[in-house]
């Protein structure tokens, strides 16, 4: 029996959220639940963060909203930040809304810019649920697509098989889009190997390589993007989710020979790079790296691997703050029986990985609260 008049679309958990700070949630019901997951990856800084609070605040008194008709200096500024920020010579942004519409866009220009039409993309991959993103996406087509056909020819490669690159990217290939940590297949880091050699097949077919960076990027794996991490230079790169840490955000980065193709008028939005989203990146930004966040995601990362693997956690995955814990029993009963005890931490689409998406201001004594709940469970 429908209760409300919001479409029915998602499974929920059993939990009444009235408020949130630092990395706690608060229910109605009076409990303090440790926040393992972010809301997907978003609440990279948890919540109510000062520096990211005063950002909203101020901006939203001095300029709420302007189109990109209009030139701001918090625009231009934020993408600045933004390209000094990733480092990887990809000096052009183009801000949108969300991580499909970035992928979108950048599949968009690839097909254009080459005039090819296919696209290959990696098994378990998830790069949203639009046209063009859904039908890069792993399993969709089976489960939720939707659309009669998919926008342009697309093959999948099997994860990390070296021999399958040659074969499956060639002359007719116009881009190929991986996450290099695969966030919803369950934390599954693509390796420097694989991924260096998508880059290869890429420059010598002239295809493009999109690095899809919603989930894995923004300091989630300890390092600005998983590109810095791998050493891997892509012709563009997508980013969502911990960007505007909590407000609706997405960023297309482009290298120069991309970027020289681009004219008026060939890519638009009304909401991208609105003010206030270009302040919080700006934010973002500025409390990650003085605040050492990077640091202290990859040393909690490293408590997580080195001490969580109790009770029916067997192995970890992932990279940084994107881990996945393998689990001896199905994840949903895991993740119901950390919920159980004041601890939310997600699933994915492998049914024995619980996925952890922490914000980057966790302390260790969370790590050891973690610890103690999952050796309190059977194994
Ligand atoms: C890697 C990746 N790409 C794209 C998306 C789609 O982002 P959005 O839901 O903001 O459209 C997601 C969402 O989970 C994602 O994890």
């Amino acid at each position: 029996m429908t209760t409300d008049h919001l479409a029915h679309v998602y499974a929920q958990w059993p939990i009444d959220v009235t408020g949130a700070a630092g990395v706690h949630l608060h229910t109605r019901d009076g409990r303090r639940i440790l926040d393992l997951y972010g809301g997907h990856a978003v609440a990279a800084l948890g919540y109510s963060h000062p520096r990211w609070q005063a950002a909203l605040e101020q901006q939203a008194r001095s300029l709420l909203f302007q189109s990109n008709a209009v030139p701001l200096e918090i625009r231009s500024r934020a993408a600045t930040r933004l390209a000094h920020f990733a480092g990887l010579g990809l000096e052009t942004v183009f801000f949108v809304n969300t991580g499909a519409e970035a992928n979108e866009n950048a599949l968009k220009l690839a097909l254009r810019i080459t005039g090819r039409r296919k696209v290959v993309a990696i098994e378990g991959s998830f790069h949203g649920r639009t046209a063009a993103a859904g039908a890069v996406t792993w399993g969709a087509a089976k489960k939720w697509y939707g659309f009669p056909q998919a926008p342009f020819d697309v093959e999948f490669l099997p994860r990390g098989d070296l021999d399958a690159v040659a074969r499956v990217i060639g002359t007719d290939t116009a881009a190929v889009i991986a996450e290099p940590v695969q966030g919803v297949a369950g934390a599954v880091d693509l390796g420097q190997p694989f991924l260096a050699a998508l880059r290869a097949r890429c420059s010598e077919t002239c295809a493009m390589l999109i690095l899809d960076e919603v989930q894995c990027g923004m300091g989630r794996t300890g390092f600005p993007f998983a590109a810095n991490m791998h050493g891997i230079a892509p012709d563009m790169l997508t980013t969502a989710k911990a960007l505007g840490a909590g407000f609706p955000c997405s960023a297309l980065l482009m290298a120069d020979h991309v970027a020289a193709h681009l004219g008026i008028d060939d890519l638009g939005t009304t909401f991208g790079g609105g003010p206030i989203a270009c302040a919080l990146i700006e934010a973002v930004v500025d409390i990650i790296e003085p605040e050492g966040l990077l640091a202290n995601v990859r040393t909690l990362a490293q408590q997580v691997r080195d001490t969580c693997v109790v009770g029916p956690v067997v192995a970890t995955q992932g990279a940084g703050l994107l881990l996945g814990l393998r689990t001896s029993r199905p994840a949903k009963d895991v993740q119901r029986e950390l919920l159980e005890r004041d601890i939310l931490a997600g699933t994915s689409a492998d049914p024995h990985v619980v996925r952890i998406l922490a914000p980057y201001v966790l302390e260790s004594q969370h790590v050891e609260q973690l610890r103690d709940a999952l050796a309190s469970l059977p194994a």
